[in-house]
Order: structure tokens, then sequence, then C-alpha cells
């Protein structure tokens, strides 16, 4: 059974391969996943990815968001592929073509997730159900339709808020991976700063998300093994 470190991604946001491995040997036992994103992907280049397996690092999630023509997304993927990794992120973007280049690339090597919407995009009222942004989009319409075409597109996720879950779950089936950022557990020192669209891990879970990503409630928390074995032993009650 999926226990309950396994749905923690730890964001990996910080600035050298030192720190990073720091992070990793602190919380493997705690976390199920470290997520490499763009900061220190630049910084540190491929061998990252080396380098916080050899620090304990069990799966790893290479938050890229490559958003390109097809063929470019395909030829960086093929180079992906051979990285180690078990997720790695794609835009939807406005068709299908970007994810279905990106599985293609892939060789089933690693999974592509399909960053929906970002979470830190909103109107003012976004809190309320049926909110739209300042153009007046309704972002969780928009977020539907991205799903679609990720999964049309052969996509084996999604990466979205934790309000859409329940619906994409249950339009999209149970084993259409479903990983949300913007989580905010109800304690701690961490405001909401740029994460608009929040939800706390339990109800995340509850939703139906498989996978959460955390990163500023564990990294900026005083103690950051005691936040992520907070937020595991909350997580293990609702299972
Ligand atoms: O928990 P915290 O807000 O610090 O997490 C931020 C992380 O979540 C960043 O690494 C960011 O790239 C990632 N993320 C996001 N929104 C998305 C996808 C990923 O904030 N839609």
């Amino acid at each position: 059974m999926k226990k309950a470190k396994d749905y923690i991604i730890f964001a990996l946001d910080v600035d050298s391969s030192d720190a990073a491995e720091k992070f990793v040997a602190m919380l493997s036992e705690d976390v199920g996943m470290f997520k490499v994103g763009l900061e220190l992907f630049i910084r540190s280049g491929p061998d990252i990815i080396k380098i916080i397996q050899r620090a304990g690092a069990a799966r790893v999630f290479l938050d890229l968001k490559l958003h390109d023509i097809p063929e470019t997304v395909y030829r960086s993927m093929r180079i992906v592929a051979g990285l180690g990794v078990d997720f790695v992120t794609v835009h939807c973007g406005d068709s299908n073509e970007m994810i279905s280049a990106a599985v293609e690339g892939s060789k089933g090597r690693v999974k592509v997730i399909g960053v929906s919407v970002l979470t830190h995009i909103q109107g003012k009222d976004t809190h309320a159900e049926n909110a739209t942004d300042k153009s007046g989009l309704d972002i969780s319409a928009l977020v539907l339709e991205r799903t679609a075409m990720a999964k049309a597109a052969g996509s084996a996720g999604i990466v979205c808020s934790g309000r859409e879950v329940k619906t994409i779950k249950s339009r999209f089936g149970k084993e259409f991976i479903v990983v949300t950022p913007g989580i905010r557990p109800d304690w701690g020192a961490v405001s909401k700063d740029d994460q608009r669209r929040v939800i706390t891990p339990v109800q995340a879970v509850k939703n139906g998300s498989d996978y959460l990503v955390i990163g500023r409630p564990i990294r900026d928390a005083e103690d950051p093994r005691k936040a992520a074995i907070r937020i595991k032993d909350e997580i293990e009650a609702v299972l």
C-alpha cells in the first residue's frame, strides 16, 4: 500500500547542489520524491540528478515545465529519458502536439506530467467557486480542457490545484495521476505568499490527489524535518 510519505514531493528550491544534498539527506525518510526545478537544474546541470540520488533521493520529479515547438520538446525529452528521473513536467500549451511529442521522446522511461494552469494565476476572487482570472476566464474550465488534451496526448497525469482534483479524478479516472502544488498546512509560519489556489495537505489527499508538491512550508520551517514529519503524520491519519 502507498505510504503517507509517498504522497509528499519536496521541492528542492535551493540555489546550490550542497543545499540540495543536505535537504535530501535530512528528509529522505519522510518524503517520497524530490523535485528538481529550474533554479537548481540551471545552477547545477543534469549532474544534480545523480548527486541527489546518491544522497538518498529514491524518486526524482524533474520540473522543467517544457514549452516549445513539438520537435524541440521531442529532442529534449529523448535526453531527459536517459537521466533516470521518474516524472517530468511539460506545459499543456494550446494544442496536444507538445505533449504528444514529449510522450514520444520519453520512450516510456519517464512519466510525462502536463502542467495545466500555474497555481499562482488567479483573479481577485479565485477563492470563490467559479473563479475567473482578470480577463474573466474560468480557470477550472481551462484546467479541465487542458487536462483532457494532455490525457488524449498520452500524458501520465496532470499538475493542478487542489480545487480541481475531485473533478479530474472522476472525469479522467483513478489511474490518471494528479499532482497538487500550492499546499499550505493550517499551521506554520509560511503565508500564502504567491500561491493563491491553496489547500491543506489533508484536504488535498482527501480530494484524491496522488502527490503533493511542498516547498516553503518545509524548507522555511524552523525545523524542516519536523515539519515534514508533521505533514506525513497528518496524511497517515486520513489514509
Ligand atoms: O510550497 P511552495 O509554494 O514553496 O512550492 C513551490 C513549488 O511548486 C515550486 O517549485 C513551483 O515550481 C511548484 N509549482 C507550482 N505551481 C505549479 C506547478 C509547480 O507552484 N502549477
